[in-house]
């Protein structure tokens, strides 16, 4: 069966944010007293903001109120919209807008599927938004990534059945996801991430062979 559609995750697939998202929260933690490491960063890549924030909590050993928490999880997106102020087409990952000529090129349907309430942000700033025919994002889907309820969303509204889609994913929590979602995955990372059935190392000089899966 052929692949009629490409979904894209946002953070770390086709944008350089992702170092925002980790200096963000590496600030939350010095403020609380603790180290938070690019390996423990891994525990929470491509997860929402407020899982990230229980995963964190519970992995250095933090108690803190309901409200403690909505007041932390406040501060931690102002620091990173204060770290993408200056986002623009140069913070695209290598080969991206060539991919993405390319698929349009050759008639495929695109999509992004984030759980990131800043995806419309993003994507205006780094002026990716003409590429997508559908877009979901953390307000459009309240389960986050490893639920495959974004994907199954993305693929409703692209009209195109789950097995005839591709997605292009960085973390482990994304081709879960995807995977559970019932799509083929391509895993974004240089190294082969839980179920996906591809990995490459960027989206440079991809051709469609790329999304041949039989
Ligand atoms: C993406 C990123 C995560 C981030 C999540 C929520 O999945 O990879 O690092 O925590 O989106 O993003 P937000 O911008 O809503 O905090
Ligand atoms: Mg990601």
């Amino acid at each position: 069966m052929g692949i009629k559609a490409v979904v894209f995750d946002l953070d770390g697939v086709l944008v350089n944010t992702d170092r925002f998202h980790y200096l963000a929260w590496k600030r939350i933690l010095w403020e609380l007293g603790k180290e938070f490491s690019v390996e423990d960063n891994e525990q929470i890549k491509g997860v929402a903001r407020s899982k990230s924030l229980e995963i964190l909590l519970q992995m250095k050993n933090i108690t803190m109120s309901e409200v403690e928490k909505m007041r932390v999880l406040r501060k931690k997106n102002n620091l990173y919209l204060e770290y993408i102020t200056e986002i623009d087409e140069e913070y695209l990952l290598e080969g991206v807008e060539e991919f993405l000529e390319l698929l349009k090129f050759n008639g495929l349907r695109t999509a992004i599927a984030s759980t990131s309430d800043n995806t419309s942000l993003v994507l205006e700033m780094t002026g990716l938004k003409k590429y997508f025919d559908v877009i979901i994002d953390g307000h459009k889907v309240k389960a986050p990534k490893p639920n495959p309820e974004v994907y199954l969303v993305c693929a409703m509204e692209l009209q195109i059945e789950p097995d005839e889609c591709a997605v292009f994913e960085d973390s482990r929590a994304g081709v879960l996801s995807a995977k559970r979602a019932g799509m083929k995955v391509v895993a974004v990372s240089g190294r082969i991430i839980g179920e996906a059935d591809k990995c490459i190392e960027s989206l440079k000089n991809l051709d469609m062979n790329i999304l041949d899966f039989q």
